[in-house]
């Protein structure tokens, strides 16, 4: 059975068109919001990825036509961004470009002061790769949109703030979480009913935005950065430990080179030294020692015993 009269059959798909959402997608932003409340008392949100609208479509329905005046409807601030361009939505603003690129997070961040209490409530992000089939690949470009958007989030995003992304369900899901919870509060992953049962894509909603003290916001695309390299040039210490664990490899470099480079610089001593700084350090946040103490710890574990093997084996 083809695509078209698959869709045809759905009841989302059929809803979608009655009530004029430009996909059927706008259910799992709403169905999200059923969940979470994310969208409660918002007037400043970010979406990312959003062609062809249908999440637009819900902010300004929820943040912008409910308004009664002039005056709140000009509080609210709705941008939205993607590589295709879409037909305007009342009440947001939109860009074109790719989000894991500079220019375009400049361009994103530079609507919102960051002095200023005016910073976002919500950042979302439905954006989906060209799928390949190749699960690991999938999941590979799917986490670099994430990490894109969470750059972009770690500048906009006001404290309390809510982080919404798609992911592919898969093994990265561990690490993503205990990389999420570093900057939020609470983590769910959730998949609405209205996002089809056989597929894998399912939903991050991170909620309470905190961010670590001491920790320097930088637009980070671990396909292109030396990501270690990046954190080194803020001066900060904070970024220093946090910044490894946001992505691992890259697509060249599932590749063995990287792999093993990092492997030849990253050493269990790395590691430990690493632990004692997070450890001893009386600013960083308890909660953020105890998530990263687990992951620390394994890495000592794991570099400790292949350590041991080569040196064995030789
Ligand atoms: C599933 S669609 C989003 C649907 C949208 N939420 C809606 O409700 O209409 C995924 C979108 O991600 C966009 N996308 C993928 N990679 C991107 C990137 N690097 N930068 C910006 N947009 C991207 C695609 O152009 C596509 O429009």
């Amino acid at each position: 059975m083809g695509k078209t009269s698959k869709d045809k059959r759905d009841v989302y798909y059929r809803q979608a068109k009655e009530e004029g959402w430009r996909a059927r997608s706008a259910f799992k932003l709403m169905h999200i919001n059923e969940q979470f409340g994310i969208l409660d008392n918002v007037q400043r949100a970010v979406d990312l990825c959003a062609a062809p609208g249908s999440w637009s479509q819900v902010l300004s329905r929820k943040l912008f036509d409910c308004c009664l005046t002039d005056d709140q409807k000009s509080e609210v601030k709705i941008i939205a961004v993607d590589l295709q361009a879409m037909a305007p939505i009342r009440g947001v603003i939109q860009l074109q470009g790719d989000i894991t690129k500079e220019s375009t997070a400049n361009a994103i961040i530079a609507h919102f002061d960051k002095t200023s209490d005016k910073k976002a409530q919500l950042v979302v992000c439905d954006g989906a790769p060209d799928v390949t089939g190749v699960h690991e690949m999938d999941e590979y470009m799917q986490n670099q949109l994430i990490v894109s958007a969470l750059s972009i989030a770690t500048f906009v995003l006001e404290t309390g703030g809510t982080f919404v992304a798609k992911i592919f369900k898969g093994n990265a899901n561990c690490l993503l979480e205990s990389q999420m919870l570093t900057f939020f509060k609470d983590f769910h992953i959730y998949k609405p009913p209205s996002s089809r049962p056989s597929s894998i894509e399912a939903f991050v909603v991170c909620i309470g935005f905190r961010l670590p003290n001491g920790y320097i916001p930088q637009i980070i695309n671990p396909a292109r950065d030396d990501i270690r390299l990046l954190a080194r040039k803020t001066g900060s210490a904070v970024n220093r430990r946090l910044v490894p664990f946001i992505a691992c490899g890259d697509l060249n470099g599932a590749s063995d080179e990287l792999s093993t480079k990092f492997e030849d610089e990253f050493t269990s001593e790395d590691y430990e030294m690493t632990y004692d700084d997070m450890i001893r350090d009386v600013d960083f946040p308890e909660e953020f020692k105890d998530e990263l103490e687990d992951v620390l710890l394994d890495e000592i574990a794991v570099r400790s015993v292949e350590n041991f093997q080569t040196h064995c084996l030789w």
